[in-house]
């Protein structure tokens, strides 16, 4: 029989390593708690047009690398007493309801905020998500099938300012403290404006006409965006085209005068923060639901994949899927790519080291050891438990790779109360009465 593997594009995260996952998040979720942002958790799962109506038809996301599926398979696999109890619930649509796991957050937090109706609060909504999501991508250093994301979502009802510049301005410079304090140096806010809409529409219209005369040198894929979606053509990688691309109009020609000014405020205020950026007429993202600023940050550290995190404004999105008026900005951190970019700069996960590695002599003391491990851990303090059918060589080897000391605990400590404690650093060996022991072992 061959052996199970994690399927391809997923993989399993390991300790020490995911020591260093559980730091960013910590780390992100401090920074939220500043920004006074609260937790979102959406379902991993939600219904396909979400992301169709959302997202967008032409998008790459949408149209190749979404997991769907319909429950009506679960039906006919072994789940029918549960179909039988839906069809008794009136449930019986939800059968050849199509589903999708969620490639992205956004478009989820946008129908949790319509749904719960957070709108009517009339107050700003600001909220953050960690967790995986899925996208049928070609797998490879950086980019892979279940990845994670840590992201945000500012929106709300106009009258909260949710339109503000100032708003966008605010979420770039947490995200550049946020990068900051994870200790993570060299990164490149990329920054752009797609405008309103119209402006987009009139864009896109532009791009045609230039594109006529030069699309028939470029790739296959450039040929078909030039007819279906001009905007995406920008986003081509492929280096005989960049000459070309270098030579179509930029979109901040095409855009109207309240999105000129709303960008200049964006910038005035990164100005004024201290916030580098570069303007990247380019960056029009891979999404249809952006409007105005957009942006990316990358590092060179990542190679190909090298945008560690994305995002921008969406002032459509509630309306396009069925809700009120709700302008947002948001962004999303490629957890994946976080850790990568902190192990390239060497920020290696230490494997933790315990503060003792408690020894029993003898399996009649197991019992023992246990009670004692169990007083020390619930004084705080982090505690391997050995095995007292080990000899005394194989508890030293053991605990010299995991903790700071070793604690001897045979009968005759049992009986006396005396515990021998030996520190591997100094190699001092020490008694210590057990009343005392976790005020010593915490120094
Ligand atoms: P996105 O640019 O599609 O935007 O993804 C955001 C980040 O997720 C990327 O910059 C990258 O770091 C990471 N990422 C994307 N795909 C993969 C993958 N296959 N493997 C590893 N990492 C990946 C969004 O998802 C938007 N929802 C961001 C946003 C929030 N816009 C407004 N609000």
């Amino acid at each position: 029989m061959s052996t199970l593997k994690a399927v391809r594009g997923t993989r399993d995260l390991l300790p020490p390593e995911t020591s260093l996952w559980n730091r960013i998040e910590a780390t992100a979720r401090a920074i939220f708690a500043r920004y006074n942002f609260g937790e979102i958790r959406t379902p991993i799962f939600e219904d396909t047009s979400l992301f169709a109506r959302g997202v967008g038809e032409e998008t790459d996301i949408v149209s190749k690398e979404m997991y769907t599926f319909t429950p009506a398979d679960d039906v006919g696999r072994g789940l029918r007493g549960e179909g039988c109890a839906r069809s008794r619930h009136g449930g019986d649509s939800e059968k050849s309801q199509s589903l999708t796991l969620r490639p992205e957050n956004t478009a989820g937090v946008v129908r949790a905020y319509i749904e719960h109706k957070l709108g009517e609060t009339g107050q700003l909504q600001k909220l953050y998500y960690i967790g995986p999501q899925f996208r049928r991508e070609r797998p490879q250093k950086g980019r892979y099938r279940q990845f994670f994301q840590v992201g945000a979502e500012v929106i709300g009802p106009p009258s909260a300012g949710s339109e503000s510049p100032l708003r966008d301005a605010e979420v770039l410079e947490m995200l550049a403290t946020l990068l900051d304090e994870l200790g993570i140096t060299g990164w490149t806010l990329e920054l752009n404006s797609v405008g309103a809409p119209a402006d987009r529409a009139r864009y896109n219209e532009t791009l045609r006409a230039a594109l006529v005369p030069v699309v028939g040198q470029m790739c296959e894929d450039c040929q078909r965006r030039a007819i279906t979606n001009p905007l995406r053509v920008l986003d081509c990688k492929v280096p005989e085209d960049q000459p070309i691309i270098a030579t179509l109009p930029v979109i901040a020609d095409s855009l109207d005068e309240e999105s000129k000014k709303h960008f200049a405020a964006v910038t005035a205020a990164l100005d004024a923060a201290g916030v580098p950026y570069n303007r990247n007429h380019r960056l029009v993202r891979g999404l249809d639901y952006y409007t105005r600023t957009t942006f990316e940050f990358t590092h060179g550290g990542l190679g190909a994949q090298n945008a560690l995190l994305g995002g921008g404004r969406y002032d459509g999105l509630s309306e396009a899927i069925g809700g009120p008026k709700a302008p947002g900005i948001g962004f999303a951190m490629g957890e994946d790519r976080l850790v990568l970019t902190l192990q390239a700069l060497d920020q290696k996960a230490a494997p933790p080291q315990v503060d003792a590695y408690i020894a029993p002599l003898g399996e009649s003391v197991n019992a023992a050891a246990l009670a004692l491990a169990r007083e020390l851990r619930r004084a705080g303090l982090r505690v391997e438990l050995g095995d007292g059918s080990f000899r005394l060589k194989k508890s030293f080897e053991a605990a010299d790779k995991t903790a700071r000391r070793i604690v001897i605990l045979g009968e005759d400590e049992l009986q006396s109360g005396i515990l021998t404690v030996k520190d591997f650093a100094t190699g001092v060996q020490s008694k210590v009465p057990r009343a005392e022991l976790v005020n010593f072992l915490k120094q």
